[in-house]
């Protein structure tokens, strides 16, 4: 196989993304309703996108802002709450983008590190006896980017504990919860502790990533005051792009949607898993049980700046530990199995294990 192989990228392959269905959905919008899928509209979004994405979290749709993409969302959230020098809580390892976008404005990060189960409690009840004020505690529940991991239901009811006590904010950043193998997952902080949680999620990790729809839900105050600094900055988001979404979640093609990617996923990472334990057994993982990411330890002696240049070498990439934190993650690597078939699978893992060949 020639080309280039690329576990890099979070996005799904063309081949399971229902492009079909998005063309019904999108000939029904307009069909449906020219004028709403073509005007202005509002900040606040697509309003039957809205009430149906507020539905789904039972919250009422003044909790609930549709923005272009879960990154708008974040960004507009951190606008609002995190200013210069503000502390944050974030992830150790986390989403590069994220930490790139708070680094961005100022603020202090302040890295926890992830178990198996979530983040290490222990260890975020330490810096708060230590006196860190965290405005906010960005957190992805669910198959994290890019550690994998879960957050389990006795640590999400720890982190509210003691988001309650210390006055700060869970934000819950939530684009994989749907991608479980086995269909579960905890349930969300935002059902278990609501006014202590700003949620986000997207249609880019269920549906595709190039319609660019994600939302934000919180308390009324904080979605209208974020919605007021949208309208200044863009007037509103894409109105044809979350009608297509409505027609697509509302017509049922949402569930099918989510079915075959789920299915995919779970297929190409049990491939790659399987396919690394054969051609590179030093390589330390936890088998994924949903999402995109397989997150994996090199043995010592081996560095990942290194192993990431002959990678590319022989066509084959994924992306540095060190991309995800702010110090250290030498020995990690991420990769992405959710944009690649299992025949470049493993293929992409036969070039990985000639490039750590020609390491050691
Ligand atoms: C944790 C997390 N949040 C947000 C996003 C971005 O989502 P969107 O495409 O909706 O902007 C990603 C994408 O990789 C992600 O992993």
């Amino acid at each position: 196989m020639s080309g280039e192989i690329s576990f890099a990228r979070g996005a799904p392959s063309l081949d399971i993304i229902d492009v079909e269905g998005l063309q019904r959905a999108a000939a029904q919008a307009l069909a449906e309703d020219p004028g709403g899928a073509t005007a202005y509209g509002t900040a606040v979004g697509y309003l039957p996108l809205r009430s149906w994405i507020a539905e789904r979290h039972n919250v009422a749709p003044e909790q609930v802002i549709v923005t272009n993409g879960s990154m708008q969302a974040d960004a507009l959230l951190f606008e609002r709450l995190v200013g210069e020098a503000s502390e944050v809580i974030v992830e150790r390892p986390t989403y590069d983008r994220t930490l790139l976008a708070l680094s961005q404005r100022g603020a202090r990060l302040q890295a926890i590190d992830l178990a198996a189960d979530g983040l290490e409690i222990g260890a975020l009840e330490q810096l708060l006896a230590g006196g860190a004020r965290p405005a906010l505690a960005h957190v992805i529940p669910n198959f994290q980017n890019p550690a994998g991991c879960t957050l389990s239901r006795e640590k999400r009811e720890a982190l509210l504990a003691l988001a309650e006590r210390h006055d700060f904010m869970v934000f819950e950043d939530d684009p994989y919860a749907a991608l479980s193998f086995s269909g579960e997952v905890p349930p969300t902080m935002l059902s278990m502790a609501p006014e202590r949680v700003t949620y986000a999620s997207s249609f880019s990790k269920t549906v595709c990533p190039g319609v660019r729809v994600g939302y934000l839900v919180g308390s009324e105050e904080l979605i209208g005051e974020i919605t007021r600094l949208a309208t200044g900055t863009y007037i509103s988001p894409n109105m044809l792009a979350q009608a297509i979404v409505y027609r697509f979640c509302a017509g049922g093609a949402l569930e099918r949607s989510i079915e075959r990617v789920r299915a995919a996923l779970a297929e190409r990472a049990k491939a790659l898993s399987e396919a690394l334990c054969e051609a590179l057994p030093e390589l330390d993982f936890n088998r994924p049980e949903g999402g995109y990411f397989l997150w994996a330890r090199l043995p010592e002696g081996l560095d990942v700046e290194d192993l990431h240049r002959a990678a590319i070498e022989r066509g084959v990439i994924f992306v540095k530990g060190t991309d995800f934190m702010l110090e250290g993650g030498e020995r990690h690597l991420r990769l992405a199995y959710s944009g690649v078939g299992i025949e470049q699978i493993r293929a992409g893992v036969g070039r990985l294990a000639e490039a750590w060949r020609s390491l050691r």
